[in-house]
């Protein structure tokens, strides 16, 4: 249990370094497959809270990750009609799967006030963090 709260807190500090500073970076989450339930679960975030804590596979820019193991990046999610809004402000998103012994174990999900803002940079950028959030978790 301790193990887990340190985890916890590890990564609530990638979240928190990664908003902090990335300007175009608003909200920063880790969500991850819970149990053996077919959905996600919200388990570290910095931003502003949100009410989608446990999303089905299948729904959402996150849902649709959990079962296509790909990178999502959408300069504009008004253009999508499998979307979960959070926040009115909210322009773009980018969710890159966290694999795990190969497994798409969960994601990092990043929202932006700013529109088209995510570059093939993020995503190689975000693969390095998840590759890394997998030792922590290993
Ligand atoms: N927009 C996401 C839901 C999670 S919030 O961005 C924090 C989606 O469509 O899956």
């Amino acid at each position: 249990e301790n193990e887990n709260l340190s985890v916890d807190h590890k990564l609530s500090q990638v979240c928190e370094v990664l908003k902090e500073n990335i300007p175009y970076y608003d909200w920063v989450g880790f969500y991850f497959k819970n149990g053996d339930k077919e959905e996600l679960k919200l388990r570290s975030f910095a931003g502003e809270p949100t009410d989608h804590t446990i999303i089905p596979f299948g729904k959402g820019i996150c849902g649709q990750v959990a079962v296509s193991n790909e990178n999502f990046v959408v300069p504009d999610v008004k253009a999508q009609t499998n979307y979960i809004a959070c926040s009115i402000n909210v322009k773009a998103e980018i969710v890159v799967p966290l694999f795990l012994n190969g497994e798409n174990i969960g994601q990092i999900d990043i929202d932006s006030h700013t529109p088209d803002p995510f570059s093939k940079e993020d995503e190689e950028f975000l693969q390095w963090v998840n590759e890394k959030v997998a030792e922590v978790l290993s």
